[in-house]
């Protein structure tokens, strides 16, 4: 055995004896990353996207069946034109290779967010790979042009269209982006950021949180094993006692 497949073991039994079936992950620190280098912010972004494969792989490999990345923000949109620009081609070309790389990776992929405001062109191929890819059992949510405000004003929208004058934590839960899965057990920020910052807000209420000094394009597999052993250690209370 490899020191890689000795450590995926490791990492894998204790995804399993703590029930980590979801995590999300907040891939913060792809301009630091570029700018410690001398490099363009793009750079880092690139650099960000190959690693963002890498990790996906990663999670599947130690048995995490739902993934969730925060790709862009709804606050994003602020940045340098283009900067947002070289952000949107990466993800155009990462959802061309997923689809063609789907009968390999077996991933059922689905946006979080409002895809009206990107490009037609892109909108679309995220569509038809939610469309071709809706039977795979394995999960990655990626929140493009996703706040969670924004995902909340649209889910009341949704139920207040829908005829409702009051609503349920169900209700709301089953109007929001994410009502096709459950919650996010640990959401892992890189770059030494401790906040949100506008993710996944209703979901998050009972998550776990675990932040790294890791910028994202250096995130690894010794990385995720410090998260998963750190969450593998912490003891859900859901506000009962136990
Ligand atoms: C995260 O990296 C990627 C996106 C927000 C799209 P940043 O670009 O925020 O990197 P820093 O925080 O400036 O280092
Ligand atoms: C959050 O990172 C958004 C993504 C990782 C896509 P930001 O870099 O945009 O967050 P702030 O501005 O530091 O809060
Ligand atoms: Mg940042």
């Amino acid at each position: 055995m490899t020191d890689k497949s000795i450590q995926y073991d490791r990492i894998r039994h204790m995804v399993s004896e703590s029930g980590l079936s979801h995590i999300a992950f907040i891939m913060d620190g792809n301009g630091r990353w570029a700018t410690g280098r001398g490099l363009p912010r793009e750079a880092g972004h690139k650099s960000g996207a190959e690693n963002f494969k890498k990790v996906v792989r990663m999670c599947g490999d130690v048995g995490i069946d739902t993934v969730t990345v925060y790709a862009f923000s709804t606050e994003n949109w602020k940045r340098p034109l283009a900067e947002v620009n070289a952000i949107m081609r990466l993800l155009d070309s990462f959802v061309r290779d997923a689809e063609r790389e789907n009968e390999e990776n077996k991933i059922r992929f689905v946006f979080l967010g409002d895809k009206s405001a990107l490009a037609p062109e892109l909108s679309r191929k995220c569509t038809d790979l939610e469309n071709l890819t809706a039977n795979n059992r394995r999960l990655l949510n990626i929140a493009l042009n996703y706040g969670g405000r924004a995902e909340l004003v649209q889910a009341f929208d949704k139920l207040i269209a829908a005829g409702k004058t009051s609503a349920t934590e169900e209700d709301i839960s089953g109007a929001i982006y994410t009502a096709h899965c459950g919650d996010p057990d640990l959401i892992v920020r890189t770059a030494g950021e401790y906040r949100l910052s506008n993710f996944l807000l209703w979901q998050s209420a009972y998550s776990e949180f675990f932040f790294t000094d890791t910028l994202w394009p250096d995130y690894s597999a010794d990385d995720l094993e410090a998260a998963v052993k750190s969450f593998a250690g912490r003891r859900r209370r859901y506000g009962a006692v136990l």
